[in-house]
């Protein structure tokens, strides 16, 4: 019998389905029945069939997308008594690594991954933050003013714009915690 693993993700710019796409890939690879989840768009109604289950949101203004956060809350209980992880996307993260910012790469993980995993209780067998889509071209002239403005220090890292956004995202990084966690879940 092949093991269940689910992905329930939340995203606003792309990022988060890209990278639950590739996880569900490697997992299937691995050997995994796997159902991925835009909660945005579909509701889970149980989780009980399931022997991992990733979670994971884009970041806004320091916020998880609301709908991952829901079904956190909705599945509480039965979560403590699965393998769980749970993951961020962030652009922003590359610009800190690149500054060697290792205060805020720290308080990122702290307040995106830490707390949330507090917040239910949960006792995740790995977290991660990966990177994310920065997408210069879409974003209207208020927010091109504000936050558009670390195009620069994208530029400066090393990124290019392509197809009007930058992308961080390290994919050998997300299919090697991936591999992890398919090795924890069946051990
Ligand atoms: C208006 C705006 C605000 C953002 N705020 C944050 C933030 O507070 N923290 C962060 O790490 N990334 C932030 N980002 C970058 C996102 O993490 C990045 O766009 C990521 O791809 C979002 O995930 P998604 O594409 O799945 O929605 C922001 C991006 C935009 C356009």
């Amino acid at each position: 019998m092949k093991m269940k693993a689910l992905i329930v993700y939340g995203t606003r710019y792309g990022a988060t389905a890209g990278t639950s796409e590739e996880i569900a890939k490697v997992l299937r690879d691995e050997g995994f029945d796997v159902n991925v989840v835009n909660a945005k768009k579909e509701k889970v109604n149980a989780i009980s069939e399931y022997e991992l289950i990733i979670v994971g949101s884009g970041m806004k203004i320091g916020k998880w997308t609301k709908e991952p956060e829901n079904f956190l809350k909705q599945f509480k209980h039965e979560l403590v008594k699965k393998n769980v992880a749970i993951f961020i996307s962030s652009a922003i993260r590359a610009i800190f690594e690149y500054e060697g910012n290792t205060e805020e790469m720290e308080e990122m993980w702290k307040k995106y991954l830490v707390e949330k995993a507090e917040k239910y209780s949960l006792n995740p067998i790995d977290m991660a933050i990966f990177g994310g889509v920065f997408p210069y071209d879409d974003m209207g002239w208020m927010t091109k003013k504000t936050v558009g403005q670390l195009w620069r220090k994208f530029e400066e890292a090393g990124f290019e714009k392509k197809n009007g956004t930058y992308d961080t995202r390290d994919w050998t990084a997300i299919r090697t915690w991936t591999k992890k966690l398919a090795k924890k879940t069946r051990t």
